[in-house]
């Protein structure tokens, strides 16, 4: 059972998954699955534009008023770091940390409105990595945002290599952001990753993007097999 005092729900919108995955208007128009959606409000805002979106995360087994109260908890404290690290972040989406403040809450605010409504309809899928309940290539695009790398002080390079491979499983091609963890630093994970995957023909690509929060946190990786 996953204790939701050791998440923070933080969830970014459509317009930022669309920057820091380098989404294409055909790119939008897969089948997509969001691995860790968490909070965000890419879910909500897709099936609104009517593209086909399903996010799986384990936060999804508490109900929204739980992610709401848990959300309202950190909030402070998080803004509150990012106002004394100035020099560790990126102001050109987020135009100060108010302007963060103010998008994270508009992301959670419309992914609540859609919370139950996604749920009934499958959307929105209580399940966690490492191991998925997917048919093989069921999904033409996995995303993953802000969870896979960033943990690399937490989480191990088994759990990465398992969750990779088991992405690419279920999905076409898969896209990661950012590549830095926590400390912002480039996750040591990457390059025994990508050759340990390339042995089994699963290609990865690193791609520059235009969206950057935490410095030098421009970049995204693209597997594919
Ligand atoms: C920092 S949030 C990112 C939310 C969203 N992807 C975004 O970028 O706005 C990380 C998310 O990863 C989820 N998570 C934790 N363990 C997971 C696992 N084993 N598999 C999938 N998601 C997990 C957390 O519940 C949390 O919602």
């Amino acid at each position: 059972m996953m204790i939701l005092d050791s998440v923070i729900p933080f969830g970014r919108s459509k317009a930022e998954y669309e920057l820091m995955f380098a989404l294409s208007e055909s790119d939008r128009s897969k089948s997509i699955v969001g691995i860790g959606d968490g909070p965000a409000s890419f879910n909500a805002e897709m099936t609104a534009a009517g593209y086909a979106v399903t996010s799986i995360d384990p936060i999804y087994q508490f109900t929204s008023a739980e992610i709401k109260s848990r959300f309202d908890a950190c909030i402070d404290g998080i803004i509150e770091q990012v106002r004394n690290s100035p020099n560790n972040w990126g102001w050109n989406y987020h135009k100060s940390p108010d302007d963060l403040r103010a998008n994270r809450e508009k992301a959670i605010s419309l992914f609540l409105e859609d919370y139950d409504r996604g749920k009934s309809e499958g959307r929105y899928l209580n399940a966690e990595l490492p191991k998925l309940d997917f048919q093989d290539r069921q999904f033409q695009l996995a995303l993953c945002s802000h969870f896979l790398f960033l943990y690399s002080e937490h989480l191990s390079f088994e759990f990465h290599l398992d969750s990779i491979r088991e992405l690419c499983r279920i999905a076409e091609e898969v896209r990661i952001f950012p590549l830095l963890t926590l400390s912002q630093l480039r996750s040591q994970y990457i390059d025994e990753i990508c050759s340990t995957l390339a042995q089994e023909g699963i290609s990865s690509e690193i791609i520059q993007v235009t969206y950057e929060l935490q410095k030098g946190g421009n970049q995204a990786i693209i597997f594919r097999q």
